[in-house]
Order: structure tokens, then sequence, then C-alpha cells
């Protein structure tokens, strides 16, 4: 194992690795229909996937990965597949704080807490406390997050603050906005990764990947693999990133 992920990756440059690499995790149900199961079977097969994957992202180095594990319009879906879904993340939350913690993993959830369940707030808040202290990768799981609700949330705070005579309009730049997100004081994201073939960032970090380079895989994430992550800094590495400039 150890001899082909070193095999693997060995053309990686480890000096101009992304520092926040994004990923939307997508294509669960289609996974699970292509093999007759259930869209569950699906989401349990992806929770695995998430486990390699960020062990692999946090053995290279990366600093902060943020998956989409729910967004504010999956509400939209069956109350089964919800429910399902929550009790995924409730039980991936429970299980880091021992499974993670060899590998120093460092968990934070992005997203409105608003209308998640008294006992799932008090699960985030655990874990987050528990993995704050650690040193290896930060990782944001983006649960009931929405790029749109995050800009209007910051918004309001900024807004409340120019009321209460902390701030005035014209103080208000990036930098101010910035400090209102959920991913305030860390870096935007350089590499986007979604998985299934879609196109589209279904509200995903919308501030935050504005010069990220993209890249679309057509595996479902379930069978997105620790390799396949590496061919996507691959790519990211011959990536021309301008910024404007020339
Ligand atoms: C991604 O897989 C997981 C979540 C959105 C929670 P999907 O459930 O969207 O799978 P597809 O896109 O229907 O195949
Ligand atoms: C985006 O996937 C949300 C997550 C991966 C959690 P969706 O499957 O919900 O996105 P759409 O509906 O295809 O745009
Ligand atoms: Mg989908």
């Amino acid at each position: 194992m150890f001899l082909f992920r070193k095999r693997d990756n060995k053309d990686i440059d480890m000096s101009n690795l992304p520092q926040h690499i994004g990923i939307i995790m997508d294509g669960n149900g289609r996974w699970a229909k292509k093999r007759g199961l259930p869209r569950s079977a699906g989401h349990k097969a992806g929770a695995e996937s998430l486990k390699k994957i960020v062990t692999e992202a946090n053995n290279m180095g990366i600093e902060y990965i943020t998956v989409y594990a729910f967004s504010t319009e999956n509400w939209k879906r069956p109350k089964a597949e919800v429910d399902y879904l929550m009790n995924l993340l409730m039980d991936y939350l429970i299980n880091a704080e021992k499974t993670l913690a060899g590998e120093n993993v460092r968990i934070r959830a992005i997203g409105s807490r608003a209308e998640l369940s008294e006992e799932m707030c008090r699960q985030i808040e655990k874990t987050e406390k528990l993995t704050a202290d650690r040193s290896g990768i930060v990782m944001n799981i983006a649960l009931n997050y929405g790029g749109r609700e995050e800009l209007v949330n910051a918004t309001k705070k900024l807004c409340r603050n120019v009321a209460e005579g902390k701030l005035t309009p014209d103080e208000i730049d990036e930098e101010k906005l910035e400090q209102e997100l959920y991913t305030a004081n860390q870096p935007d994201v350089d590499l986007l990764i979604r998985t299934s073939g879609e196109q589209r960032l279904s509200n995903f970090m919308l501030w935050q990947v504005s010069y990220a380079e993209m890249v679309f895989v057509k595996k479902a994430w379930p069978d997105f693999k620790p390799k396949d992550l590496h061919e996507c800094i691959r790519i990211f590495q011959n990536r021309g990133r301008r910024f404007g400039g020339i």
C-alpha cells in the first residue's frame, strides 16, 4: 500500500500543493442505483470514501479541506433520506473524535445551525472542541451550508455592527466581509473538485472559490480514491494561475 502510494504520487510537486481543497461529494445516489442498491447505501459508501480522502489529504500536508455534506437545498429530499444523512453525519462526528485522533484532524462544521437538531448542534460543538487543539488538517464539514445563506448571514452581521455604531458603511471592505463568513481567517479554496460529472457549484462557497481551479471528475464520490485526489492535484499543478495578471 505504502509503495503504491509512493509511486502513485511521485510526480506531485510537494512545494506547490493547494492550501485549501473544496470537494462537492456528488453522485452517491447514482452510484447506488447502478448497483441496484438503495440511495442510502451510496451515502454510506460515500462516508467511507470521505475518511480515506481526508486521511490522504492530511498525510500529504494539505492544510484545509472543505467537504460539501448537506446543502441548504438538500432539505427538499424525502424525509427518510434527510434523516439517513443526518444520522450518518452524526456518526461521522462521533467517530471522528476517535478515528481521526491519530491523524490530528481538526473538525469544524460550517453552515447554519438554526435548522439542525439540538442533538446535532451539541455533537458539533463537542467534536469541534475536542479537536480544536490538534495540529493537522482543518476539515470543514459543510452541513446545512449554502453560499448564499452564508453571504446573507455575513451581511446581517455587518449591518448590525453599523447599526450599533461599531462600523461605518464606508469601512466595509472585502476583508471585513470575509471576517463574517464561516471560513473567517482561512485561505480561499484553490482547488475545487466535484465528482459525478456535474459541472456546477450548487451554492458551494460562492465567495471562496473566486479564483479556485475547478476539476470535474466523472466518477461518483464512492468511487473516488486517493489516486484520484493525486490526479486532481496534478491537474491543479499544471494549470497556469494568473489571478487577473498576465
Ligand atoms: C451527494 O450525492 C450527497 C449529497 C448531496 C448529500 P447525491 O445524493 O446527490 O447523489 P446523486 O447526485 O443523486 O447521484
Ligand atoms: C450538492 O449536490 C450538495 C452536496 C454534495 C452536499 P446536489 O446533488 O444536492 O446538487 P444538485 O442538486 O445536483 O445541483
Ligand atoms: Mg447529487
